[in-house]
Parts: structure tokens; sequence; C-alpha cells
């Protein structure tokens, strides 16, 4: 077979329903449905080159040429690809970021999504949207929702087919921002993947889930209506409850940085004063604050003079994965 390329490129999206626990932690199909925004600007692109003259999958990122459990990671995805197409060539993926990884903004999904988007075009496989989802969904389970663009849900389903991740809205539905301030670039202790499994050991996650159709309708309702008040109130909601089971799992998970709250309690504080924004914390110390593209220099200025806030990464709602 003659080497077969392709190159994608995809955002980071942020939840504003999270994903946190799986009913298939190997599938990673998860066991509640989530909502998020992708995230323009920041971007990753991933190059994939089907090749028979090479031994074994290889894979670098900004360069760095990455082994064991990350390039097993990639591998799986590949392999979906190659018993799709019934071929056996390995593959070469290269992959670069312009955001830094690490910090609590999900690299794993723009790069998963960018990945899936890459294979299937390499391979030549005929799938549709939903399709691509559910191969990202496989790497991480959030990287479903960098594959559709704007502002998209992560049907919670029962089984492989029936979980992926579709568009509610496009990205000019609502001209939004996120503003995410960066109060620690450290890499995360314990990553998503792990903090998914513990989720079932805390007395608190059976609440949450059953709760979740209710913020997620909330959550829908907010962006149809473009309320930004009532998307601020469900977003800090939903981040503040999957939190709470993240502390109370075991082993307890505390992402939160003395800055991290600091933030949160001065975007309250702005929000009674009539700017209207609100936070939510992945699994991370930094806080995307989001609010309406018109009140996003105010917010951008005011987070800056929030002691502790190293600097506010600038983002908007964006696009879905796509080959470039
Ligand atoms: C807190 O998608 O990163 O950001 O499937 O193990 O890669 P893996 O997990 P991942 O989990 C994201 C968790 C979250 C919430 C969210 O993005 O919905």
């Amino acid at each position: 077979m003659k080497p077969s390329s392709a190159s994608a490129q995809a955002n980071p999206n942020i939840a504003f329903i999270k994903y946190w626990g799986n009913q298939s932690q190997e599938l990673r199909i998860p066991v509640n449905g989530s909502i998020s925004m992708n995230m323009a600007g920041l971007e990753t692109v991933t190059s994939v080159i089907f090749d028979d003259a090479i031994s074994g999958d290889t894979l670098s990122i900004n360069g760095k040429m990455v082994e064991g459990k990350g390039l097993e990671r990639v591998s799986s995805i590949l392999e979906i690809g190659r018993r799709a197409a019934g071929i056996h060539s390995y593959a070469q993926v290269m992959s670069t970021n312009n955001f830094p990884t690490g910090a609590g903004i999900a690299s794993s999904a723009a790069a998963f999504a960018a990945l899936a988007k890459a294979t299937v075009s390499a391979l030549g496989l005929p799938w549709d949207e939903p399709a691509i989802s559910r191969l990202a969904r496989m790497g991480s389970g959030s990287a479903s929702r960098s594959v559709p663009g704007g502002f998209v849900e992560w049907y919670v389903g029962e089984s492989d087919e029936s979980s992926y991740a579709e568009t509610i809205a496009p990205a000019e539905h609502w001209a939004l921002a996120d503003c995410v301030a960066i109060v620690s670039a450290s890499h995360k202790k314990t990553g998503s993947t792990e903090g998914h499994a513990l989720a079932p050991t805390s007395p608190l996650q059976g609440a949450r889930v059953a709760d979740t159709p209710r913020r997620l309708e909330l959550c829908r309702n907010a962006i149809r209506a473009r309320d930004m008040r009532a998307l601020a109130e469900v977003i800090e909601l939903d981040s503040n409850i999957m939190h709470a089971v993240m502390m109370t799992s075991s082993p307890a998970l505390f992402y939160w940085q003395p800055e991290t709250l600091a933030v949160m309690a001065a975007v309250r504080e702005w929000r009674e004063d009539g700017l209207l924004a609100g936070y939510t914390i992945d699994a991370g110390a930094n806080v995307h604050v989001i609010c309406e593209q018109t009140s996003a220099a105010e917010v951008q200025t005011r987070l800056r003079n929030v002691p502790g806030v190293q600097r506010v990464l600038m983002s908007s709602a964006g696009g879905g994965a796509k080959l470039v």
C-alpha cells in the first residue's frame, strides 16, 4: 500500500455540564450527558501517515517523541481504524498544540478529536460525524465533544453506538467568551482518567448523576435563549457539584488552589454588581470565566487584577474538527 496521510485540526472544549464517571471505563461511555463549547484560537493539529515501511506506531507531541501509555492510547485509536479499513500498516502521528498542556485546559480533547478526524480521512473510511465523535470518545471522553462545532451535547447513550456528541447550536448562535484565569501552569497530580474511576466512590455521585438531566435542560435552555444569567447559574452549580464529588471520593481529589477560590468569589461579586459572568473549573486549578463578548475585555482586566492570576487566556465559541 502507498503511504496515505491526512492532517486535521481541533479545538479543546470547555464543559458547561461536566462529564465525570463512566458506565464503561474501557469504552468511555459516561454515566451522564454533558454540554460544552469549543474554544476557538486554541488549536491542536495532528498528522497521521499510514506507511508499510515502518515497524510500529510512533507519536510525537510538539516535536518530542512519546512512548508508553501516551503512545498506547493513540495506537488503540489507530487500531480501530485499521480494523475497519482492513489494513495492517502502522502509522506515524505528529501532533502540535498552540496552548499549554496539563494546565486544566483539556489538551486530550483537542488531540483525540484531531487524531480521529485525521485517521478516518487517511484510511478513506466513509464515516459520518457521529462515528468520528465515537472514535474520538474512545481516546478521551471529552474529545467526542470537540468533533462537532460550536455548542455541543454528548448524549450519554448506553452503548458504543449511541454515545456520541452533536452540535446543539452553531458557534455563531451566541458570541460567548471564555476568559481562562491561569493560576497554576503545573501538571495536575491526578489525571481525569484516574479521576473518572474514583467518581463512584463518592456518596454524592449518585445524587449528581440523578440531577444531571435537569441541569442539562437548564443549560440547553440558557443557550437557546442566550440567557447569560441562567447560563452562569447552571455552569457554576454543575462545576460545584462535580468538585463536591471529587473532594468526597476515596482518595479525595482537590483540584482547587486558594487562587481558584479567590477568582470564584470575585466572579460572583461581579455578577451581583451587574457584570454578567459565570465560572467553571475542570480537573485543574484554573478558572474558566464565561461571559458575553461585549463583557470580555472588562472581565479580562478584572481577572488580571485578582492576586495570584498569572495570565488570562482568551477564547470564544469555535468550530469542530476539520481537515487541514
Ligand atoms: C473534568 O475527557 O479528560 O474536564 O476520557 O479519561 O480522557 P478521559 O477524561 P476527560 O475528562 C474530562 C473531565 C472534565 C469534565 C468535562 O470536560 O466534561
